[in-house]
C-alpha cells in the first residue's frame, strides 16, 4: 500500500526538479564554502593568492560571495519552495518544462558567475557583481520562477494558503523588483556596463538592493523553508 502512495505521489508531483535542486544546494555547498576557506587562508597566509590576478582576495570573494548566497542558497530554496508549494496547494508544478527551464537557467546563471568573477568581469556593485548579460539570464529565470510558483497557487485545489507560502511569494516578488531596479545598467561592450544610475543615487539603490537582499532572499524566503 505504501509502495502504491509513494507511485501515486510520484505521478502527482514534479519531484525531479525538486531533487535536482537539492543536488545542486550540496555541491555548491561545498563549493562555495571550499572558496570560503581559501579567501579565509589567503587572509592569514598572503602567498595564496599565488601573485596571480585570477586567484586573488579581490576575484574570489565576490566568487564566494555568489556561490554560497546564490547557487547553496538559491538552489535550497527552488528547491523547497517546489516541494512545500507543491504539497500545501495539492496540485503539481503548473509546468515541468518552465519548471526545468529554472533549474537549467539557474545552473547556467552560476557557471557563468564561476568564469566571469576570477576574470575579472565585474559591475563592483556588491551581490550584484554579474555583467548585464548574465543580468538579463537572471532576470528571465526569476520571472520563470514566479510563473511557476504563483501559477501552481492560482491551481490549487485547497482555498488556504499555507503561510510557508506567502513567505516564498514574498521573497520571489520582492527579489525580482530588488534585482531588475538595481542591475538598470547602460552596456558599452559585452562585459562591461555602467549604471544606469549616477553618484549617490547609484550607491542608494545598491545599498537599498543589497540590505533588502539579505532581508528578503537569507531571510523572507529562508522563514518559508
Ligand atoms: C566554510 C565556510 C565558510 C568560510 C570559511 C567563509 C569565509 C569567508 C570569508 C573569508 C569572507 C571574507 C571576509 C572579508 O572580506 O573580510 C566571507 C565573506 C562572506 N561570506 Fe563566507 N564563509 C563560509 C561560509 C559562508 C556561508 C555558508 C555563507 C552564506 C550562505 C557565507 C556568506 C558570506 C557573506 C555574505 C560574506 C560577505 C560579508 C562579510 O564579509 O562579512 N559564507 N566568508
Amino acid at each position: 500500500m505504501s509502495e502504491l502512495n509513494a507511485a501515486l505521489e510520484h505521478s502527482t508531483y514534479n519531484y525531479k526538479v525538486v531533487r535536482q535542486f537539492a543536488i545542486m544546494t550540496v555541491v555548491w555547498g561545498i563549493v562555495g564554502m571550499l572558496v570560503g576557506v581559501l579567501i579565509a587562508a589567503q587572509l592569514a597566509f598572503p602567498i595564496l593568492n599565488f601573485d596571480l590576478p585570477w586567484t586573488s582576495f579581490g576575484r574570489l570573494r565576490p566568487l564566494h560571495t555568489n556561490a554560497v548566497i546564490f547557487a547553496f542558497g538559491g538552489s535550497a530554496l527552488f528547491a523547497t519552495s517546489y516541494y512545500v508549494v507543491q504539497r500545501t496547494t495539492q496540485v503539481r508544478l503548473i509546468s515541468d518544462k518552465l519548471a526545468a527551464f529554472t533549474f537549467w537557467g539557474w545552473q547556467a546563471v552560476i557557471v557563468l558567475a564561476a568564469v566571469t568573477l576570477p576574470l575579472g568581469m565585474t559591475s563592483s556593485k556588491e551581490y550584484a557583481e554579474l555583467e548585464w548579460p548574465i543580468d538579463l539570464l537572471i532576470a528571465v529565470v526569476w520571472v520563470s520562477y514566479a510563473i511557476v510558483f504563483f501559477g501552481t497557487i492560482a491551481k490549487r485545489k485547497v482555498s488556504h494558503i499555507y503561510v510557508a507560502n506567502w513567505f516564498f511569494g514574498g521573497f520571489i516578488l520582492t527579489v525580482a523588483v530588488l534585482h531588475i531596479i538595481n542591475s538598470a545598467a547602460i552596456p558599452v561592450g559585452l562585459t562591461k556596463s555602467y549604471s544606469a544610475y549616477s553618484g549617490t543615487v547609484d550607491a542608494m539603490v545598491q545599498w537599498w538592493y543589497g540590505h533588502n537582499a539579505v532581508g528578503f532572499f537569507l531571510t523572507a524566503g529562508f522563514l518559508g523553508m
